[in-house]
């Protein structure tokens, strides 16, 4: 049976912070956020933007280009879940107007909670291959203003349907895994900023890839050398980089960093997408290498606390006639930029508080939170749906 990733699609917030602008701020040297971190800008969420409306926007082109039929699950992966009990997936199953007859369910494990939908969507195509999964990861990374990880900050979605026969990637059946009880990063339920141990994270993080493959390679595996490219994780680009310099090198493989680079494209610009990272990896490695028929790729995930998930899959002949490469480009060319002194109102006021209000009309996107009544959180199509 062979399942996996059938389409994918991206969004993000309305606005854009470029780093240089935050580094002036700081008065920092813009080369510690560009080269440092090999981070350019963030996005950073209108008033009327959240994980729901980011998740929408993105599988809402899923939805126009296959329609609903065989979806009869929505996993929504978000570690800045906007509500203690209802799942972030009902709300989108709205939004989407997906059949009543489909199961939504919210996952979490910090970054990871993406690839662990995946992994479920995969063993739900295989229990009944006329099922296809839609799985969203959509994220606002958010932590203190003024804090080390300030410009690590970011927010986007990716959405993807799981299917057999897929038409982009086949996941193959073995993975290699990792859990290891570690306070590196971590979101109390009274905070709506991240609580961070920065150099443990990295530590963590290098652990878990070592331990994924170690795992792997226990369990029949694969040579470094069957690997043709390499997707992290990148809360930060340098973050993959640093992770598989340690990888190379408990396996006695070279490392050319410019072998990432590719994959590191869209999430220069997005900065820390959580859930959604690895993802946007995979997005830009599909839309921007030619090369890719056939070819063996490698998905690592890592979510603090800790979990990390190596998975691979083979890029399907033909994936090139499904590239959205200037769609994304557009996207990304057409954030609104916000000024340092705005960013900071708008990170000030972003509240999961039930209050009573409503909210601006800004996005551009195709949903906005428009406020909140009587404590449930209240959304809406911005424009009609097409035929
Ligand atoms: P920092 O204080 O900026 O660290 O915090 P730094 O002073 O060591 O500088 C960072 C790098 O910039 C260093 O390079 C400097 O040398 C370099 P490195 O030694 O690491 O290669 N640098 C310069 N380079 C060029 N020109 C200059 C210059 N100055 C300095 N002028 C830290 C960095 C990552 C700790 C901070 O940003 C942070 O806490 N970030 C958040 C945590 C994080 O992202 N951790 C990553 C692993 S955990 C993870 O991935 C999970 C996560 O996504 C959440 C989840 O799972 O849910 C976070």
């Amino acid at each position: 049976m062979r399942v996996g990733i059938h389409d994918l699609a991206v969004a993000t917030g309305h606005h854009v912070l470029d780093l240089d602008d935050l580094a002036a701020r700081n008065g920092v040297d813009p080369a510690k956020y560009h080269v440092g971190l090999g981070q350019d800008a963030f996005s950073v969420p209108a008033a009327d933007e959240d994980i729901v409306t980011m998740g929408a926007a993105a599988a809402l082109p899923l939805i126009e280009r296959h329609g609903t039929d065989g979806i009869r699950t929505v996993l929504f992966a978000t570690e800045s879940g906007v509500d203690q009990s209802k799942s972030a997936a009902v709300v989108a199953h709205g939004l989407l107007g997906l059949p009543s007859t489909a199961r939504a369910v919210e996952l979490k494990q910090a970054c990871y909670g993406g690839t662990a939908a995946l992994v479920a969507a995969l063993g739900i195509v295989a229990r009944d291959p006329r099922e296809r999964v839609l799985v969203i990861a959509s994220d606002v990374a958010r932590y203190d203003l003024d804090s080390a990880a300030e410009p690590t900050q970011g927010a986007g979605a990716v959405a993807f349907l799981v299917a057999a026969d897929p038409d982009l990637i086949e996941i193959e059946p073995a993975s290699g895994l990792f859990s290891a009880d570690v306070d590196d990063f971590w979101r109390p339920n009274d905070r709506s900023t991240a609580l961070v141990d920065g150099r443990l994270s990295v530590s963590a993080y290098v652990d878990a890839l070592l331990g994924s493959w170690d795992d792997l390679a226990d369990r029949g595996g694969i040579a470094p050398a069957d690997i043709d490219r390499w997707l992290h994780h990148q809360p930060f680009t340098k973050m993959a980089l640093k992770a598989h310099r340690a990888w190379s090198k408990h396996v006695g493989a070279e490392f050319d960093e410019t072998e990432l680079a590719t994959g590191f494209t869209y999430n220069r610009r997005t900065g820390n997408s959580y859930t959604a990272s690895v993802f946007l990896a995979l997005a830009a490695l599909l839309d921007l290498d030619d090369d890719l028929d056939g070819r063996r790729l490698a998905l690592f995930s890592y979510g603090s606390g800790s979990v990390g998930e190596l998975l691979t899959g083979i890029v399907k002949p033909g994936y090139r006639a499904l590239r959205r490469a200037g769609q994304v480009a557009g996207l990304l060319d057409a954030r609104v930029p916000i000024s340092v002194d705005d960013y900071r109102e708008l990170h000030a006021a972003t509240s999961t508080s039930s209050e009573a209000r409503q909210n601006p009309a800004v996005t551009t996107g195709p949903f906005r939170f428009t406020g909140v009544e009587a404590g449930a959180r209240r959304y809406a199509r911005t424009e009609p749906t097409p035929n």
